[in-house]
């Protein structure tokens, strides 16, 4: 079982490694994920933002506070959740991340997943959807709860829009509180089902 420490061990190791890793530079510029070890929902998102990277805490700008009302509207609390980025570190204006950028962070992200080792995670935005579902389209596959096999391990996945792109067109926001609601009900679902879903993987790569 991992710890709290664990976490502190990953951001400090995060930190050292920041004048080699890009858009960094510094240890200052550096925003980790947030959250207790035990937490069952991880989000991951894009990149810090402006806010981001002034508090160095995940989420807390304009859409940030979009995407925590949203979380208190569903029930659940952001205390209890973890949040990260597929990128630790403000891109300039705010632009896209790059290749190069998402592989330079991807050690750091995957080991926060396996040391959270979460029920469920959800996607936030098309950038943090492609780690695991990288043929798919945001529009078409959003709220529709994904198992998908990453680092040799099954994975519930649930892609959600960007809480950006919900503060950009009304449509969007209106689908991401919809989707939200899922979230609940997608931990719950998981949960019940877990042992079966593990049983009927087990048989199936005994027998076939
Ligand atoms: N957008 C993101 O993707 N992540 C943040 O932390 C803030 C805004």
């Amino acid at each position: 079982m991992s710890t709290q420490d664990d976490l502190k061990a990953l951001n400090k190791k995060l930190q050292a490694a920041s004048a080699r890793l890009p858009l960094a530079g510094t240890p200052a510029a550096i925003v980790p994920g947030e959250g207790p070890i035990t937490a069952e929902i991880m989000f991951i998102g894009e990149a810090p933002g402006y806010h981001e990277s002034v508090q160095r805490r995940p989420f807390v700008g304009r859409s940030g506070m979009f995407f925590r009302e949203t979380l208190r509207q569903v029930g659940i609390s952001d205390e209890t959740v973890y949040i990260s980025n597929i990128i630790k570190a403000r891109p300039p204006d705010n632009r896209d991340p790059v290749p190069a950028e998402i592989s330079a962070y991807k050690p750091y992200l995957d080991e926060e997943i396996n040391l959270i080792d979460p029920v469920l995670i959800v996607t936030l935005g098309r950038f943090s959807m492609a780690k695991f579902l990288p043929d798919a389209r945001i529009s078409q596959v959003h709220g529709r709860l994904h198992k998908v096999g990453w680092n040799g391990r099954k994975r519930f996945v649930l892609p959600m829009y960007h809480p950006a792109a919900g503060l950009r067109s009304t449509q969007v926001k209106n689908a991401f509180i919809k989707d939200f609601e899922k979230i609940p009900k997608a931990v719950a679902w998981i949960k019940d089902h877990h042992l079966d879903l593990q049983l009927e993987e087990e048989v199936r790569d005994a027998l076939f």
